[in-house]
């Protein structure tokens, strides 16, 4: 662990992470694990977190709310913003050091393009998989009533346009970008530095499946379960007090975490940690998590999720020596410079 970076360690820092991240030190992070904002929500497409911070229930929506237009600006803002922020997560990662992101899938393509173009490789796509979500489609039967025809055309008009609505599908899964920042040297000189740059193989999914890019966290049929499932999530997950709109399953962050972090001195960082999901995964697995809010009321329920969460390390992570120090001393890792 870098010097300036232990006093950020293990702890949820209230700012912009724009501008907190400014203060980790330079290839030092093993894992950044975030599900960023994507658009205000309230139907208002200037996209400026202050703005957003002033309203009622500001939270972030991942999809369009009923009837908002459909502005292209906003991808575009989206990317321009998003690529600042992948350059900071750049900075910061260590040589083959993976960043995961959320996204959504009318997003995603502007969220790969500004990872990519920040410097990483595109690794793969996760696919979170779900059956249960609220469709969004609307129907025009309130936009014909305002005509000006007379009630039988309204009523033809209707029944012609029974069942034809906005372009909106029932969103059923959400992608994940996995990139990684170049390793310095092979696989293995950069495994051996840097302690990451690898998967572990070792978590299985499912029945004791090879891990997949395709994870779902609530059963849905046998045949999918057997190969995606990753873990159900428990009752008390999120906590009681927790008010934030878009918590992540926490299931799904161990997941990711166990595949990516070598070792108990593994850092994972999370620059929009809301109510602290990823801190509290990493913690449970007895990783070391920094995390960023811009809103102090999500910084307090991370805290207080935080404080509730004890190690629970995965049986999976705790068979396996540690740490490659076990078999090579730090003095004797090769050094690539
Ligand atoms: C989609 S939520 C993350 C939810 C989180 N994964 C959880 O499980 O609770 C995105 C978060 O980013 C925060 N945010 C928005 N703009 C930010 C900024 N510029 N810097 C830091 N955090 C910001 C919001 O307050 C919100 O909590």
């Amino acid at each position: 662990m870098k010097e300036t970076n232990s006093k950020i360690l293990n702890n949820i820092i209230c700012g912009d992470a724009l501008i907190e991240m400014q203060a980790i030190e330079e290839n030092s992070i093993d894992v950044v694990l975030t599900d960023p904002p994507y658009f205000l929500d309230k139907m208002d497409d200037s996209w400026d977190y202050k703005t957003v911070l002033n309203k009622k229930n500001h939270y972030t929506v991942k999809s369009l709310p009923a009837g908002m237009k459909f502005d292209r600006e906003q991808g575009k803002r989206f990317y321009e913003w998003y690529s600042k922020v992948s350059v900071e997560v750049f900075r910061l990662l260590k040589p083959g050091g993976f960043f995961f992101s959320f996204s959504s899938p009318r997003l995603y393509h502007r969220m790969a393009s500004a990872v990519d173009d920040a410097g990483f490789e595109i690794r793969d796509c996760f696919i979170w998989l779900y059956t249960q979500n609220q469709a969004k489609a609307m129907s025009l039967n309130h936009f014909i009533d305002k005509l000006a025809v007379d009630e039988a055309d309204k009523e033809n008009l209707k029944q012609k346009l029974d069942g034809w609505k906005t372009p909106q599908l029932k969103s059923c899964f959400e992608p994940i970008v996995m990139a990684q920042k170049p390793t310095d040297g092979t696989y293995l000189q950069n495994i051996l530095a840097q302690e990451v740059g690898l998967l572990n193989t070792n978590i299985k999914i499912g029945q004791e499946m090879f891990p997949s890019n395709v994870v779902s966290i609530n059963e849905i049929n046998e045949e999918i379960d057997k190969v995606f499932l990753v873990s159900k999530p428990t009752k008390d997950e999120k906590a009681e007090y927790n008010t934030h709109q878009t918590v992540k399953p926490l299931r799904l962050c161990e997941y990711l975490i166990k595949l990516s972090t070598f070792s108990k001195d593994s850092v994972v960082l999370d620059p929009f940690v809301g109510s602290g999901t990823t801190a509290v995964a990493a913690k449970g697995l007895e990783r070391k998590y920094i995390g960023i809010d811009l809103n102090p009321e999500y910084v307090e329920i991370a805290q207080k999720r935080l404080g509730e969460t004890s190690d629970r390390q995965s049986p999976q992570i705790k068979s396996k020596p540690a740490q490659l120090g076990l078999f090579i001393s730090p003095a004797k890792k090769p050094s690539f410079a």
